[in-house]
């Protein structure tokens, strides 16, 4: 009797601790929530003259979500975790690159050269991006089409070729 009686005891302790542990599990989730991140759609300040709205449409399925001011924040970049890494990801890509902010692109990602092979040799859009946004996902004619109309935009928004970097610090991260 009394091995059966400090069973139930001891099952009631481990279900209580168990409920514990999944409530501060939860009050912890909460809190993450507070934590303030930034989601925010500057307004646009210039584009690269583009060669053709068909370019710009191809950019705008497979980069604007990271590379310009006309990011769509989806559900679960409102809820932390993830919300930060999304955040993150959309900060460092319009630092680097910002399609909605052209005129302060340095460096690189100004040259048709870096985005053409960032395209072709299948490093953007990031793959870790592409499950949750299918339409990012490029055929080869399609991705062609986007080097070939970005290398012809950025043609007649640099004809001299593109600006020269005055301090370096460009890619201060
Ligand atoms: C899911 C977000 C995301 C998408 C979509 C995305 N990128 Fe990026 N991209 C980044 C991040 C973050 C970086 C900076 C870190 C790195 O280089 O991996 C970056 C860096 C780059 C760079 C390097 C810039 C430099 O100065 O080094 C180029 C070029 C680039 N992206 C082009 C593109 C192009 C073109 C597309 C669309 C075909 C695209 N990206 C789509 C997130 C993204």
């Amino acid at each position: 009797m009394t091995t059966a009686t400090s069973k139930t005891g001891a099952g009631k302790f481990i279900v209580r601790a168990f409920l514990v542990l999944i409530g501060l599990g939860v009050a912890f989730f909460l809190l993450l929530q507070l934590i303030p991140v930034n989601r925010s759609n500057p307004p646009m300040v210039s584009e690269p003259n583009w060669d053709s709205p068909a370019t710009r449409d191809l950019a705008k399925r497979a980069c604007f979500d990271c590379h310009s001011n006309e990011t769509t924040w989806p559900w679960y970049s409102y809820v932390a975790p993830a919300s930060w890494l999304i955040a993150h990801d959309v900060e460092e890509g319009r630092q680097r690159l910002n399609f909605s902010d052209w005129a302060n692109v340095r460096g690189e990602a100004r040259h048709s050269g870096e985005l053409a092979e960032s395209i072709l040799e299948g490093k953007m859009p990031p793959a870790s991006y592409l499950p949750t946004h299918p339409q990012a996902v490029l055929t080869n004619t399609e991705k062609q089409a986007l080097v070939d109309g970005l290398r012809a935009s950025l043609a007649q928004t640099d004809p001299g070729g593109a600006p020269v970097v005055d301090n370096g610090e460009e890619n201060d991260d």
